[in-house]
């Protein structure tokens, strides 16, 4: 007896009439045509899902994120340039007045806005600059009390520079002793480009040492100078961590001198660096010191993709001293970084949707991620008939699986009209062309 058997799926690669069957909280069977009439072959289940020709995806995965900050919008004030550096001292300012009860309320409060929007895993940098490592705990805490339904992987981020800020080593090892997963940093906001280099050194040597995966902020600028992302895949590639390494943002990317970008693209090959976009982000934050044109400040995405790199685009932010907007919804994130990076044939918008799911999941090495005989049985079934249409009308998540269970739902979205000679319902959905 099946615990829950969907019918009638169309997933993300074009299969329709597919049906996934659920047992103890993995996926037992995956086949076309499975649980569909006629079908003699399909086991019983306790609950039956027809999905309506809709599609079912794994969860949505968020790499980037800042859990400790989300939800402060305001507090103590808003960020009046825009720019990342008042976002930076904003946080400095809010950081002496937080406290680890505050600050889990706010995290859970957000991890329910993301089960909401079938985000069920996040990577969330956690700052590590206060020596009492309030943020750490309390996440920590949150990271326990939220994994029967959302995988929390936590990031040791030195936000002030772990060399710039006195002790910051010192209290990065200590997160990871407490439990934190992933070495971060950022040597872009280190005093000069060689104590940024360091820092990348350092952080990928410990890193080695403790068997720890690294992901970086790096280079979130619009120098085109600012180059670590080569130091961090030259000591990826010397220290033998290929595909342990994370450079996220990367937006001085945008900026260099294509040559350059040339000899540098096949050195982070070779390193098999994950990449994070993150593109709300990116395209308010970069480009406030230009004139006209204003640069987007996003990294090369398409020509990353093309060098054979995974790519994923992150939140970043939510309600937070850099990000004044945002609501957990990873289709939101997929919009902007296509627009952005002007992905519009079919198979780039299949790659943004891959961008917040299959991409992240592989950044953050997650286990039993997919819909495939043997994964977990995570999976969100959406009001749109492909991955195109479900980025195009950010779907509405009409139920949310975690472990073959049901933990979220959402009425679909629709809209009555009252215009005389025309239908009374509207339905979003695309018909012309299959
Ligand atoms: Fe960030």
């Amino acid at each position: 007896m099946l615990d829950l058997l969907v019918r009638n799926a169309t997933l993300a690669d074009g299969q329709r009439g597919v049906g996934i069957a659920v047992k103890d909280g993995r996926i037992v069977e995956v086949r076309e045509g499975l649980g569909l009439a006629g079908d003699s072959a399909a086991p019983p289940a306790h609950e039956v899902l027809d999905a309506e020709g809709l599609l079912v995806t794994p969860p949505f995965v968020d790499a980037h994120f800042h859990m400790d900050a989300t939800l402060s919008y305001g507090l103590p004030r808003v960020n009046a340039s825009g720019t990342l550096l008042e976002g930076i001292a904003l946080w400095g300012e809010l950081k002496p007045l937080l406290t680890a009860e505050a600050i889990a309320e706010r995290a859970l409060a957000y991890c329910d806005w993301a089960v909401a929007r079938g985000l069920l895993a996040i990577r969330s940098h956690v700052d590590v600059c206060d020596p009492r490592l309030l943020a750490v705990q309390a996440l920590l805490d949150v990271k326990k009390r939220v994994a029967p339904y959302l995988d929390l992987q936590l990031v040791a981020f030195p936000q002030d520079g772990v060399l710039r800020s006195p002790g910051a080593i010192e209290n990065l090892k200590r997160a990871l002793a407490m439990g934190v997963d992933v070495v971060g940093g950022i040597p872009h906001f280190e005093r000069t480009m060689q104590s940024g280099a360091e820092s990348v050194r350092v952080l990928c040597e410990l890193a080695a040492e403790l068997g720890r995966l690294v992901d970086m902020h790096c280079d979130e600028s619009d120098d085109p100078l600012s180059r670590h992302v080569e130091t961090l895949a030259a000591e990826t590639v010397r220290l033998g961590l290929q595909g342990r390494v994370t450079g996220s943002h990367l937006t001085s990317m945008h900026s260099m001198d294509n040559y350059y970008v040339s000899k540098l693209l096949p050195l982070m090959a070779e390193a098999r660096l994950g990449v994070v976009a993150n593109p709300l982000i990116n395209i308010t934050l970069q480009g406030r010191h230009d004139t006209y044109p204003k640069r987007r400040g996003m990294t090369r995405v398409p020509e990353l993709l093309a060098a054979g790199m995974t790519v994923a685009f992150g939140h970043d932010c939510v309600l937070d001293p850099w990000y004044s907007l945002g609501s957990a919804d990873m289709l939101d994130v997929a919009s902007m970084g296509l627009h952005v990076a002007q992905m519009t044939s079919q198979a780039a918008m299949r790659q943004c949707f891959d961008a917040v799911t299959v991409a992240p999941a592989r950044l953050l090495h997650l286990e039993g991620y997919g819909l495939e005989p043997g994964c977990h049985a995570d999976f969100v079934w959406l009001q749109a008939r492909d991955p195109i249409e479900a980025i195009r009308l950010r779907a509405t998540r009409l139920a949310v699986y975690r472990r073959g269970k049901r933990v979220a739902e959402t009425p679909p979205a629709t809209a009555a009209l009252s215009l005389p000679g025309r239908p009374g319902r509207v339905d979003f959905l695309q018909r012309a062309g299959g």
